[in-house]
């Protein structure tokens, strides 16, 4: 195999031609002073898609999620999100640490939603001093841990009405919200709508370089952005990077958000690939609790999370050694991520990998 094929996730892909083009001839100013047009372009844009009245740029995914937390949680209020999001399991602690906000995480099923039960009851009773006041519901879109699956759009409607009907805003963590938009055959309008604020990436399946938008109502945004400078991500001549957003946004052929539907089949097809190889298994957890063959149709966006009946760390050297790249996952599974970038010839050939690699770790412990 010559060239490498990184599956490793999204996050690995390069700017397009276009984009590249459009970074190098942006105009730019001074972001802080509010003075850059191309990063005033996009933050209109990214509202007007979404349905919301401003946004804002910043570094990271991470960043994102913080600011929106510190804009939304007076410290010591508590957020209700699932046990093995993002924001609970992957932020280095920054809810507790940074906003002083504690988690109440819940467990999630199958299919990547919480039981909304189970959302009712972790209000907490605003009249116990015990207890923490509940100052956000979180819910995670594109839903990771779960394979990627998109959470249903009555979901949305029905988590947003529980935490209305209480007084608390929803924000959604929509690192690859676009990847919902696609799957779920929804505007990104109506698929904002019922939540308070998004965060999403541009630099995942939209394959931009740098960043990410927040959205959400102006004063909101106001407070993020704030909470944006105390953390340092106030950035000067961004318009730069913000040009490559531009690109991924625009609805004309350069845009990158319809092609993620070629993500989602690349991801099928892997999955239906190694579903028919020998020692390929079901990966466990909550991606797909129960059965011993991986189920292809659980690839339903662009991750396909399998274990394998081998030594996990031998085999992804294996498949390494053949060019192709994929990292350890949650319950001992592995992940690979379909982007732009990798093609269905690709995907043929990572099967072909996938096969040989498990051929020579054969009676490796598992
Ligand atoms: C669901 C989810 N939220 C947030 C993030 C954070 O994004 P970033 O890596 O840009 O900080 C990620 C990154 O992988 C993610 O998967």
């Amino acid at each position: 195999m010559t060239t490498r094929i990184d599956l490793r996730s999204d996050t690995v892909t390069h700017p397009s031609p276009a984009m590249r083009r459009a970074m190098a001839e942006a105009p730019v100013g001074d972001d802080v002073f509010g003075d850059d047009p191309t990063v005033n372009a996009l933050e209109v844009k990214a509202a007007r898609l979404l349905g919301k009245e401003a946004a804002l740029f910043v570094t990271s995914g991470t960043m994102g999620n913080l600011v929106s937390m510190m804009a939304h949680l007076p410290r010591g209020h508590e957020a209700i999100a699932g046990e093995s999001t993002h924001t609970v399991t992957d932020e280095a602690g920054n809810h507790a640490v940074v906003v002083g906000a504690p988690i109440r995480a819940l467990r999630e099923q199958a299919d990547g939603t919480m039981a909304l039960r189970d959302i009712e009851r972790a209000f907490s009773d605003p009249d116990d001093p015990h207890q923490a006041l509940t100052g956000l519901v979180i819910v995670e879109q594109t839903h990771a841990h779960s394979g990627g699956r998109a959470l249903p759009m009555q979901y949305i409607d029905d988590v947003a009405r529980i935490a209305h009907d209480r007084g608390v805003p929803l924000h959604v963590d929509g690192a690859r919200f676009f990847n919902a938009v696609v799957k779920l055959g929804v505007s990104p309008e109506r698929l904002a709508a019922p939540a308070d604020t998004v965060t999403f990436c541009l630099s995942k399946g939209l394959s931009t370089p740098i960043g990410s938008m927040v959205v959400g109502s102006a004063p909101f945004i106001h407070r993020a952005r704030r909470a944006r400078k105390l953390l340092g991500g106030g950035m000067r001549q961004v318009g730069i990077v913000a040009a490559a957003g531009l690109i991924a946004l625009d609805e004309g052929e350069d845009g990158m958000i319809a092609r993620m539907a070629e993500d989602h089949a690349n991801a099928r097809r892997l999955a239906d690939g190694l579903a028919k190889l020998d020692g390929v298994i079901s990966p466990g957890g909550i991606a797909q609790p129960e059965g011993t063959l991986l189920d292809p149709e659980r690839a339903v966006t662009n991750f396909v999370i399998f274990s394998v009946a081998r030594d996990r760390t031998a085999f992804l050297a294996a498949l390494a050694a053949r060019g192709v790249l994929m990292v350890p996952y949650n319950d001992g599974s592995v992940r690979a991520v379909t982007h732009y970038g990798v093609g269905a010839a690709d995907i043929d050939r990572v099967v072909e990998a996938a096969a040989e690699a498990l051929k020579t770790t054969e009676g490796t412990a598992a």
